[in-house]
């Protein structure tokens, strides 16, 4: 199955309803980010299919999911690793991390996990290293501590200053950055 597809199959299996507070559920059908509080979005629906999209995840991989907010696409990466993969999401607000792991909750995938991050470690080195990172928040610059937690030929997406970096780890340590389109995103920090 092609990626688009195995994507469009997880959007079906994972509802974004069951990530979205109760004042904000009449808005699930609106391409748009929603609040979650804490100054923070569950993201526009476009824009976490097209980051799928380009994740390219496989079955059995690792991922790791930063800034895994409502949780809605740390589960949605659980779809697409199948339960012979593993899935880490860390979120920096202690709050989101514990509502998102319980909407996580909600679906029977037990190889995916949600944190709590530590405000002075970015990603999750304890559990590198990683087939895919999925990155939520923009960055300033592309942050050397994310990358040297991919595998060798592992992929990340991120935001960085306005623009999705799709990033490849190549064998011999090569590193190949491509920039796709515009977006908004809040900071990471
Ligand atoms: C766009 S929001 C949430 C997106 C989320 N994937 C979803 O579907 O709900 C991005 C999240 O990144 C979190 N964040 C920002 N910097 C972070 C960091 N250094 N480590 C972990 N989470 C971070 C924010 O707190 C926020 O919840």
């Amino acid at each position: 199955m092609s990626i688009d597809s195995r994507v469009r199959a997880a959007f079906a299996a994972v509802s974004r309803e069951d990530f979205l507070l109760e004042e904000q559920r009449g808005y699930v059908g609106d391409d748009r980010p929603l609040s979650i509080g804490f100054h923070q979005t569950n993201s526009q629906p476009t824009t976490v299919r097209n980051m799928l999209e380009l994740l390219d995840v496989h079955t059995g991989d690792r991922v790791l999911d930063v800034g895994s907010g409502s949780g809605w696409t740390t589960a949605l990466l659980g779809q697409l690793t199948g339960e012979t993969g593993e899935v880490w999401g860390v979120e920096i607000v202690p709050e989101l991390a514990e509502w998102g792991r319980s909407n996580v909750e909600r679906y029977p995938l037990t190889w995916v996990s949600v944190i709590a991050a530590d405000a002075d470690v970015l990603g999750l080195p304890a559990q590198a290293p990683y087939d895919r990172i999925l990155v939520s928040a923009e960055a300033s610059e592309l942050p050397a501590d994310l990358v040297d937690q991919l595998a060798t030929g592992g992929r990340m997406v991120i935001p960085v200053r306005g623009r999705l970096s799709v990033v490849d780890r190549r064998p011999g340590g090569h590193v190949d950055v491509r920039r796709v389109g515009h977006y908004a995103f809040v900071p990471l920090r």
